[in-house]
């Protein structure tokens, strides 16, 4: 291999091959008169190792700094004593950019970390983060592609909310008001009449305004609308992306998985069909564990951390009070007060982490609501329009991509799913 040639850490393997590697001082020290160097790149990290009498050409700034970026280019040796049981020998060195003090030591209190979130970012633990929720949003791309939904651009700026005032932000748009979309789904309802079965990857915003560990205010929405469906069928269609995206991760990144904290079989094994169970017996479930809670009600934190916590796999829970889902909510003809709405719940404590089900079909049904929610409904002109000409039935659902990756990787807080995480104190770095 020729020594210009810059390879990435990972692919540092045959003792006896030069390489030449770039990437960011993760670790220096110095023992006797040898400087020892752990350079990282985002495949890794590698020890490399400078003997100035074997090398004397090579020269080290002595004030080299933690997370200086540099280009060494060395010898490949066995090491045992070395991470991964390869380390260069160096024989090249270039300074690239040079690193003031770095300002993240051990033992700093999560508020500096997070207002130190662009440099914190490049640890180790985030980098394996953002690499497996790109593969996550890689793997639901590959699996709309696979099954023929069309992928689809909404709007962000909306003039009309999707999810209920309480978690709208509003803006001012010239001389009107406008909002940031909480979900494309009124759009997705509508691109089902030209397109069929779409889907959309977009930043859904809500302005939560508790401190939970698994509200955002930004987050990424991933969303599908199928005409045709029905409640049964669009679970189906949510059970096999879902699975389809623990099964990937899971094979393409068991290493990073692994670091990060759960074990990858877990995540290859989840399969569909998963259970199904209606919102009653889950109620159920609540006060077997003698939780407070009025049947007809939405389950509050703790009840549905008990239910997550019921159960080892993902499962759905389904046909809803319609009092306490949107105006868009198809109803049950057979459960009267009730909808074909369901939620895709995780395991383990981690809840919610889809909402889908049948669209409401009778126009004056959703004209009514929309009132009962305190909407006017010539703001939904556009989408009433959508009953009146042709309408069809259909179905969709929304996946919060970071409450996945939050239970998938089973994180403490789903910022951490986030590079730059929107909550209710923070919208810097
Ligand atoms: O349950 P939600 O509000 O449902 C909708 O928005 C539907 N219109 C979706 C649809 O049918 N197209 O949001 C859907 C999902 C939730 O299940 C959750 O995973 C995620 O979006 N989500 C949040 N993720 C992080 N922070 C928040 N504040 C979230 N709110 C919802
Ligand atoms: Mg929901």
């Amino acid at each position: 291999m020729s020594a210009d040639r810059v390879v990435k850490i990972r692919d540092v393997r045959t003792p006896g091959e030069t390489y030449s590697i770039r990437g960011w001082v993760y670790r220096k020290r110095i023992h006797g008169k040898a400087t020892f160097i752990v350079l990282r790149d985002e495949t890794g990290v590698l020890q490399c190792v400078h003997h100035p009498n074997q090398n004397p050409q090579v020269k080290i700034p002595e004030n080299l700094g933690i997370e200086a970026s540099v280009q060494i280019t060395g010898i490949a040796k066995e090491d045992k004593r070395a991470p991964g049981g390869i380390e260069l020998e160096i024989t090249g060195f270039k300074l690239i950019g040079p690193s003031h003090m770095f300002p993240i030591t051990k033992d700093q209190s999560i508020e500096i970390l997070l207002d130190l979130r662009h440099l914190w970012l490049r640890s180790r633990r985030l980098t394996q983060i953002m690499q497996v929720k790109a593969e996550a949003v890689r793997a639901a791309r590959e699996w709309f592609h696979d099954n023929e939904f069309v992928e689809t651009f909404p709007p962000i700026l909306v003039g009309s909310a999707c999810e209920g005032g309480a978690t709208l932000f509003s803006l001012k748009y010239f001389d009107r008001q406008a909002y940031l979309s909480q979900s494309a789904q009124l759009y997705l309802e509508a691109l089902i009449f030209s397109l069929g079965d779409v889907y959309s990857i977009t930043p859904s915003f809500r302005a939560e305004k508790s401190r939970t560990v698994r509200h955002l205010t930004e987050y990424w929405h991933i969303e599908a609308e199928c005409p045709y469906k029905g409640l049964e069928e669009i679970m189906q269609v949510e059970e096999q992306l879902f699975a389809h995206i623990c099964n990937t991760v899971a094979e393409k990144m068991p290493e990073a998985i692994r670091a990060v904290g759960r074990d990858p079989d877990f995540l290859a094994k989840i399969e569909a069909p998963f259970k199904r169970i209606t919102y009653e017996e889950a109620v159920d479930i609540v006060h077997s564990y003698d939780i407070d809670m009025e049947f007809g009600e939405d389950f509050g934190a703790r009840a549905e951390r008990a239910l997550s916590n019921h159960f080892d796999k993902p499962f759905f829970i389904y046909r809803y009070p319609e009092k306490i889902k949107p105006f868009y909510v198809k109803r049950d003809p057979d459960y009267p007060g009730f909808v074909l709405s369901a939620d895709l719940m995780a395991p383990e404590g981690y809840g919610e982490m889809t909402t889908g089900g049948a669209r409401e079909e009778d126009l004056d049904s959703i004209v009514e609501r929309i009132k009962a929610e305190g909407f006017n409904p010539e703001d939904y002109s556009w989408y009433l329009d959508l009953r009146r000409y042709g309408s069809v039935p259909h179905a969709g659902f929304g996946l919060g991509t970071e409450r996945l990756v939050w239970w998938m990787l089973k994180l403490d807080h789903i910022r951490d799913a986030c590079a730059f995480p929107r909550v209710l104190n923070r919208v810097t770095p």
